[in-house]
């Protein structure tokens, strides 16, 4: 049922004040304000040399922000890997490594084949998974569930923002057991890891603005999604679901890769998207941005308060953020490019809930 909602899709995104606060709720503990497994699983962090993140499509993408969370906060290395690459690529893995595999169906051919490659060479394996009956869950050593609830898009929106909570949480969960984190940072960053179902419902209310600049966005042949740091990721996932949705070619590049080849790209036809929240790279993409416009680039900028002061002139258009911490930004981030990607595309009158070509779970390869 969508409810009063036209699309799937955009019901799905509506949910995430919801669905997000279910899957933080599995893992951090509102009253003492700590991070555990749920249901009394246990992983030794102190015995893995590092992790390994195996996932398809925009679940790779929650894995890619993962990677930045799991060496910041546990000093953990992290190799994220596309599990059809992975399974044939017989990569050197560590024995006292941690294999994660992220799926929201449970049942992706080539993740569950990357799964089984890992339990073989001996692996712990965990699976951050949506579906708990789903076979990746069942043949994984631990569980991680993400609680988004089902998703009928075939377009992944709040099993996405699902499986960056469970990641998040894990990251907390490994740099404390790692003595990286103190008991006050854990409190910190599960604090701000409470405030995110606040956080995008606020996040929500750029849909009007998102739906107004969607009118010309559409008129694009190729949109240029750029970012740095957890938001290189999330630029990827942007550009993931506009060609999904409304089959405009898209493409995410970390935001410092700019000079080195997608700007030749740049011309009045070719609108940019920067993902800038206020963190202590936002200079550093605002003088990208700069660039673009200089190439006479049309640039959405994806921003809080302090940003689009920061960037003023030059940005075409604009989409306000709540500000928050830079650990959930990535969370965040994902409402107005999830929102954006939609409106586009019904502006464009696809289907949004079931793209052409695309199957909502693969389970061939
Ligand atoms: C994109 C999308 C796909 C899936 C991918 C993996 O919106 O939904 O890229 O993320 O096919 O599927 P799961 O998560 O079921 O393994």
């Amino acid at each position: 049922d969508k409810g009063p909602y036209r699309h799937y899709m955009l019901k799905e995104i509506f949910e995430q004040p919801e669905s997000t606060a279910r899957t933080i709720g599995a893992y951090v503990n509102a009253v003492d304000q700590t991070a555990q497994l749920p249901n009394e699983q246990e992983l030794d962090f102190t015995s893995f040399d590092r992790v390994y993140i195996i996932a398809c499509g925009t679940a790779y993408y929650a894995g890619c922000v993962a990677k930045y969370w799991f060496e910041k906060y546990a000093k953990l290395p992290v190799e994220t890997d596309i599990a059809s690459e992975f399974r044939y690529r017989e990569p050197a893995l560590s024995k006292n490594a941690l294999a994660i595999f992220v799926t929201q169906s449970g049942e992706t051919a080539d993740t569950l084949a990357a799964l089984r490659y890992c339990q073989e060479n001996g692996l712990t394996t965990a699976a951050v998974v949506n579906v708990p009956t789903s076979t990746i869950a069942r043949e994984s050593d631990a569980i991680l569930p993400t609680l988004a609830g089902a998703e009928v898009g075939v377009a992944s929106t709040k099993a996405f923002t699902a499986q960056l909570c469970s990641l998040a949480s894990l990251a907390v969960i490994a740099g404390r057991a790692r003595g990286v984190l103190t008991e006050k940072d854990e409190t910190h960053l599960t604090e701000q890891l409470m405030q995110i179902p606040g956080r995008i419902t606020e996040a929500l209310k750029v849909e009007n603005a998102a739906k107004e600049l969607a009118v010309d966005l559409s008129k694009a042949r190729d949109v240029l999604y750029l970012g740095r740091g957890t938001m290189f990721p999330i630029a990827m996932e942007g550009a993931l679901k506009l060609k999904e949705i409304s089959y405009i070619h898209a493409e995410g590049y970390a935001a410092g890769e700019l000079k080195h080849g997608p700007i030749a790209l740049i011309d009045e036809n070719t609108p940019v998207v920067m993902i800038a929240p206020t963190d202590p790279l936002l200079e550093k993409t605002i003088s990208n941005m700069q660039e673009v416009a200089a190439r006479h680039g049309k640039v959405l900028l994806i921003t809080d308060e302090n940003g689009a002061k920061v960037g003023a002139d030059t940005p075409a258009w604009t989409l306000i953020a709540p500000s928050c911490d830079p650990f959930i930004a990535p969370i965040l981030y994902s409402v107005p490019i999830q929102l954006l990607a939609y409106y586009v595309a019904v502006e464009k009158g696809t289907d949004v809930d079931q793209p052409r070509n695309l199957a909502k779970s693969v389970t061939v390869e």
